[in-house]
């Protein structure tokens, strides 16, 4: 039931004759700050006009009209109309909808035919995973969890960093003293390592930048040497990166990267220069983007090199031409903010209309206990290290309070993985991230493990409770702890709702966080296993109902709920 609908409903009757609808009622009801001053309240100042009448006077006339058996009570206050609805039958009416539509509460069908892309990660080739990663990929990871739930198509782009002259100069640093092993066995490290060597010696030897050059243009010409050294770099990276997508539980449709787009980009600057887009600028390609306020996007070099906006700009129009999507998402931080801009204008005046179904999900930065990363001066903590810690963290607990548990490897693992990813998505995404090690491994207050806790709490009191038959009785739902649960309970849809829209998975952080510490309260205050059945029946139906709730907010953040921690 939509209390909303059903209390516009009961307005508009004891209007009598206006042009308004329901729904417009509906939409200006608002909710009161304090919940003492009702569930709903009606602001009837904004039909004065209409009614010519004082808000005063027609809140007064109204009190009295409107009657309804889902009202306890109607009050007139200074202009307000003021709704309380029936505790008991607001509580049946949350639980009884929640559990009819069990694992799709939460969700509708606005996505059924409808196909989402998803770029996210987006990874670098032989470069490491840092923490600065890590909002990309749980942010992006969290969105296509979440339009899977509304019923979308979704389709996860890893969209790789593997191209750039720095690939000619890695194989020219390990032409020169790499071994193959040492880079199997090393992962990414040992890439990261003869790339730095590469740029100190370059300093003493300038025709280092030269074989580097060389490399690259034989790359860009598809020498089968090249290519195959090239190759095994993204897969090392991969490997490597896989890792750490396993244990976060991310996983993509598709990988192609930059690389991807090298026999894609002719018909694109065709393109260009047949709608009279493409300018020279000393001897490279541009397109002006001075009438709106922006500086030009660089298609090509003077040398005829293509840049990353070229690629992406094949990119767009290649998921456009495959998944045919009404949207398509960019989850990349702020500083990329202009690129975004530059590439959908550039789409715009190629006339594609669905330019304007690109967005550029943007993010904040995240620094170190205060201070930017720097991966040069040590400053960085990588994802690999602070994920290893958060489970060695979560597998000591568990071995203190909970020695007999089973499967504690699995479950130290979704508790550790919970306490970072948690972290990370509890801000808006727009605010920079500082990041402190103490913060992202604190178990305690607002974090994923407490509210995994909870969830493991009310498995346990509904395995302790087994079966009970008896018909729940609502009254006993009317205490404020219970209607603080119901009341988050209603508003998960909504939650949901606003999360799609704004692109912005800490909505759903947050309402867990909310959701678990209001199940305590009513947990520690109230007795679930009640000697009245009734009683008893209702607050099992509470738990369970809320049990579901925490799973699947969890689950859209992208974390596991265990039953037993
Ligand atoms: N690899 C890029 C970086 O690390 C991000 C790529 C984002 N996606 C895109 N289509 N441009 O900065």
């Amino acid at each position: 039931m939509d209390f909303r609908l059903a209390i516009a409903q009961e307005i508009l009757k004891a209007l009598g004759e206006t042009n308004l609808t329901a729904q417009e009622i509906a939409d200006m009801l608002e909710v009161p700050p304090d919940s003492k001053l009702g569930d709903y309240a009606f602001p009837c100042f904004k039909l004065s006009k209409v009614l010519r009448k004082s808000p005063m006077m027609i809140a007064d006339g109204l009190a009295s009209a409107v009657r309804a058996d889902f009202l306890s009570r109607v009050e007139s206050v200074k202009g307000y109309l003021n709704f309380f609805i029936d505790r008991a039958i607001y509580a049946e009416k949350v639980l009884r909808r929640a559990e009819a539509e069990g694992e799709r509460y939460g969700s509708d069908k606005s996505g059924e035919g409808k196909c989402v892309v998803l770029d996210y990660s987006s990874i670098n080739i032989a470069k490491r995973f840092h923490i600065g990663h890590l909002s990309t990929t749980m942010i992006g990871n969290s969105l296509y969890k979440l339009y899977k739930f509304f019923g979308w198509k979704a389709v996860g782009v890893n969209h790789l960093g593997d191209w750039g002259t720095q690939f000619g100069k890695m194989i020219a640093a390990y032409k020169r003293w790499g071994d193959r092993e040492t880079v199997e066995k090393g992962g990414v490290d040992e890439m990261v390592k003869l790339y730095v060597r590469f740029h100190k010696e370059a300093e003493k030897d300038p025709a280092l930048e030269d074989e580097g050059r060389h490399w690259f243009k034989l790359i860009e010409d598809g020498d089968p040497e090249a290519l195959s050294i090239f190759n095994w770099f993204k897969e090392v990276t991969l490997k490597d990166a896989e890792k750490t997508y396993a244990l976060l539980g991310v996983t993509f449709d598709s990988y192609a990267g930059e690389s991807f787009y090298n026999d894609k980009m002719g018909p694109i600057v065709d393109a260009l220069r047949e709608k009279g887009l493409l300018k020279e600028d000393k001897g490279a390609m541009i397109v002006d983007l001075e009438p709106y306020g922006m500086p030009p996007a660089l298609i090509l070099r003077s040398d005829g090199a293509s840049l990353y906006i070229t690629r992406d700009l094949a990119a767009a129009k290649y998921r456009k031409d495959t998944y045919n999507f009404d949207k398509s998402l960019y989850v990349v931080a702020y500083q990329q903010d202009l690129h975004f801009k530059q590439l959908f204008k550039v789409l715009e005046l190629m006339g594609y209309e669905w330019a304007k179904d690109c967005e550029h999900v943007s993010f904040g930065m995240v620094s170190f206990e205060g201070q930017t990363l720097s991966t040069r001066e040590g400053r960085v903590v990588y994802l690999d290290d602070l994920l290893k810690t958060a489970i060695e963290k979560a597998r000591a607990i568990i071995d203190e309070k909970s020695p007999n548990l089973e499967n504690k490897d699995e479950i130290s693992r979704q508790i550790g993985v919970g306490a970072v990813v948690f972290f990370a998505l509890y801000n808006n995404r727009i605010k920079d991230i500082d990041f402190w090690w103490d913060r992202a491994l604190n178990f305690e207050g607002e974090t994923g493990p407490y509210v995994m806790y909870t969830h493991a709490r009310s498995c346990s009191v509904l395995r302790k409770a087994g079966e009970c038959a008896a018909e729940p009785s609502f009254e006993a739902l009317s205490d404020p702890e219970a209607q603080e649960v119901v009341r988050l309970i209603e508003q998960y849809p909504l939650i949901l709702k606003s999360a799609l829209e704004r692109s912005e998975p800490s909505m759903i952080t947050r309402f867990s966080a909310d959701l678990a510490q209001a199940f305590n309260r009513f947990y520690f205050e109230r007795r679930i296993l009640d000697d009245d059945m009734g009683a008893r029946a209702a607050r099992l139906l509470l738990t369970r109902i809320c049990r579901d709730v925490i799973k699947s907010a969890l689950g859209l953040i992208g974390l596991s709920a265990p039953e037993r921690m």
